[in-house]
């Protein structure tokens, strides 16, 4: 799982630097492809889910699943988001990041950093034997300090011999009251953040795939792969620089 996780976490890192003004996220898809290819590494959307792309690019008030696509031209100043997922050697690895494109002219960079600061927070929070209900109750708590909300129909999950695996875990980003689960330790999860500027849920569009808000708002993440521990967690895609 560390190899699996290294490939995507440094494929994240290299999409999100080579990422320039006029560049569709077609190239950028195809850039990143060519680097997981060069692990060994299989994109795991496609292989999963047949997802029409390698790596799930999703731009301004696109909230996740976003298609890369020839037409979709990277502007300074959006909010672009890169999650790239990949199984190598029947193992999964699965990270993500939002970030400002050069300057930030729609102001989102407190979005930005709060859902990258969130991340880390919970991951401070998570051990064995914790509630995953309070890891929701965390992300969400820290949401509102900082005047933002947080998505319910995306989180994070469990990850191993599939992308989304046993142990079957919803890491959901609000205090999930019917879910009585702890974490155990040894056990792998991808937990990621939604955090919103204003809304609690996404919809799937047309394409069956991307994910938006119904109010425009916009929507951060950031995700990491870790084993759980009895302490601080073992952050398997930490090579991604977030
Ligand atoms: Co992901
Ligand atoms: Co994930």
């Amino acid at each position: 799982m560390s190899k699996a996780s290294e490939a995507v976490g440094a494929t994240l890192k290299k999409m999100r630097e080579y990422a320039k003004p006029g560049m569709s996220t077609r190239e950028l898809d195809e850039y990143g492809y060519s680097l997981l290819k060069a692990y060994g590494a299989n994109p795991a959307p496609k292989k999963e889910y047949g997802f029409p792309g390698w790596t799930c690019i999703s731009v301004n008030n696109e909230a996740a699943h976003g298609i890369p696509t020839d037409k979709t031209i990277l502007k300074e100043g959006d909010l672009v988001n890169i999650d790239v997922s990949a199984e190598l050697n029947g193992y999964f690895g699965d990270n993500g990041s939002s970030f400002i494109l050069g300057r930030d002219i729609q102001c989102l960079a407190p979005l930005v950093e709060a859902s990258r600061q969130i991340l880390y927070l919970a991951i401070n929070k998570i051990k064995g034997g914790v509630r995953v209900s309070e890891i929701g109750a965390l992300i969400e708590m820290e949401a509102r300090k900082r005047g933002f909300t947080t998505i319910k129909n995306l989180v994070g999950h469990g990850i191993g011999l599939k992308l989304h695996d046993e142990p079957s875990y919803e890491l959901a980003n609000y205090p999930d009251r019917f879910n009585r689960k702890r974490l155990r330790k040894n056990t792998v999860v991808a937990l990621e953040t939604f955090i919103s500027t204003k809304a609690r849920y996404v919809y799937p569009m047309h394409d069956g795939w991307t994910m938006k808000t119904k109010d425009g708002s916009f929507v951060a993440q950031h995700e990491h792969t870790l084993i759980v521990t009895d302490g601080y967690p073992i952050i398997l895609t930490g090579n991604n620089g977030i």
